[in-house]
C-alpha cells in the first residue's frame, strides 16, 4: 500500500476549503492507503499564537478529523509536537536548503507581506515541513494547489539529500507527490473570488467554517458574489463566484461540474444557491454533532497518544538513518 501523510496547521477551525483541498481527500484515501495525519501544532506557531487558543484549537482539530471520519483503527492520527523527530529533522533540513529557495516561496511573501516583524520560523516554516514528510517515506500527499511549491521543494531536497548522503542503489528518503482534487484544490473567497478562502479573512462572510451552524452557512452561501449574467457554467476566468460554488456543490455532493451545470441549466442563481445550502446542512449537521460529543470524551487524548506513538517509531528510524548518513553518530 502507498504511503499518504499529510496535516493541517490548528491555526483556527478550518474552513470549507481546507475540506474540499485537504480533509476530504484524508478521508477518501484512507481505506486503500497507509496513511498518517498530523496535526500541525510547530508550524502554527511561525505567526503568533495564544497559548489557550492553540491548546483549544488542537483538540478542536483533532476531533474534527474523527467527525469528518478519519478513522484511527485505519490511519494514525497525532500532534506533531509531540514527536521530538520532526523538530530534529527539520534542523537537519534547514542546514541543507539554501536560503535563497526559501525567499522565494510564495506562501512566505504572502504572509511576511506588509508585517512589520516577522519570526525566522516563517521564513524556515517548509523546511519544517520537508522533513514531516520525509520521516514516514510518504510517497502522496494530499493538499490544496497553495502547497505545490512547498511540495516542488521537498522534492528537490529528496533528490539533493540521497545524491549526496544515499548510494544510487539505495537511496534513504522517498520522493513524494502531492495529491490536489481534481476540482477545489483551491477554493476562493465567497465574497472576492479572486482570493483564496482563509479562515483568517477579517470579514467573516468571505469563508464557511466547518463549525458554522448550517443555517449561517446558508446565509453565507446566499450572499456569495456572483455575476449579472443569471447563467450557470463553468468558467474560473470569465465567472470565478459561480465557478467556485460550483468546485463547492461538486465536493459535498460528489457530482461532477459537468452534471451540475447540466441540471442547473436554465435556473436562476437562487435555486442553485438554495440547493447548495441544503447540500451544506446535510454535511455539517450530522459532522458537528459528531465534533461535539467527540469533544466532550476522553477518547481523543488517548487516540492522540497512540498515534503519536506509532508516529515516532517510524520517525525515529528514519530520522536515525538521516543522522547516520551524514556523520551525526559516532
Ligand atoms: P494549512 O493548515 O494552511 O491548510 C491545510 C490544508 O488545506 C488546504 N487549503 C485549501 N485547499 C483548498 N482551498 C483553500 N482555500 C484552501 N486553504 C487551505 C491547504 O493546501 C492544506 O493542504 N503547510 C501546511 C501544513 C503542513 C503540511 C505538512 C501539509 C505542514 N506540514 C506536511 C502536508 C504535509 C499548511 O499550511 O496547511
Amino acid at each position: 500500500m502507498k504511503k499518504i501523510f499529510s496535516g493541517v496547521q490548528p491555526s483556527g477551525i478550518p474552513t470549507i476549503g481546507n475540506y474540499v483541498g485537504a480533509l476530504k481527500q484524508f478521508v477518501d484515501l484512507q481505506d486503500d492507503h497507509d496513511a498518517i495525519y498530523c496535526i500541525m501544532n510547530q508550524h502554527a506557531i511561525t505567526v503568533p499564537q495564544d497559548p489557550e487558543s492553540l491548546r483549544e484549537n488542537t483538540r478542536r482539530l483533532a476531533a474534527l478529523y474523527l467527525a469528518l471520519g478519519v478513522d484511527p483503527h485505519q490511519s494514525t492520527i497525532f500532534v506533531q509536537g509531540d514527536v521530538a523527530a520532526h523538530a530534529k529533522a527539520g534542523w537537519l533540513v534547514q542546514c541543507l536548503i539554501p536560503l535563497g529557495e526559501l525567499e522565494r516561496m510564495t506562501q512566505f511573501k504572502d504572509k511576511s507581506a506588509k508585517k512589520q516583524s516577522v519570526m525566522s520560523g516563517l521564513l524556515t516554516y517548509p523546511t519544517l515541513m520537508v522533513a514531516d514528510i520525509i520521516l514516514y517515506h510518504a510517497d502522496l500527499v494530499p493538499v490544496g494547489d497553495d502547497q505545490k511549491q512547498h511540495m516542488e521543494l521537498t522534492r528537490n531536497f529528496v533528490d539533493r539529500f540521497n545524491k549526496r548522503f544515499a548510494s544510487k542503489d539505495q537511496p534513504i528518503l522517498t520522493k513524494p507527490e502531492h495529491l490536489t482534487p481534481k476540482s477545489g484544490g483551491r477554493i476562493m473567497s465567497l465574497q472576492d473570488p479572486s482570493q483564496k478562502m482563509s479562515k483568517s479573512d477579517d470579514n467573516q462572510k468571505a469563508f464557511i467554517s466547518l463549525l458554522d451552524e448550517p443555517k449561517k452557512a446558508a446565509k453565507k452561501i446566499k450572499s456569495a458574489v456572483t455575476d449579472s449574467s443569471g447563467v450557470i457554467s463553468y468558467d474560473p476566468e470569465e465567472k470565478p463566484g459561480v465557478s467556485n460554488l460550483l468546485d463547492i456543490y461538486s465536493a459535498f455532493s460528489n457530482r461532477s461540474i459537468d452534471d451540475l451545470v447540466s441540471e442547473y441549466e436554465g435556473s436562476g442563481y437562487g435555486a442553485f444557491k438554495g440547493d447548495l445550502a441544503e447540500v451544506m446542512a446535510d454535511f455539517l449537521s450530522p459532522m458537528q454533532a459528531r465534533y461535539y460529543d467527540l469533544l466532550e470524551s476522553d477518547e481523543l487524548e488517548d487516540i492522540l497518544r497512540e498515534g503519536a506513538k506509532k508516529a515516532e517509531v517510524i520517525a525515529n528510524q528514519t530520522l536515525a538513518e538521516m543522522e547516520d548518513a551524514m556523520g551525526l553518530r559516532y
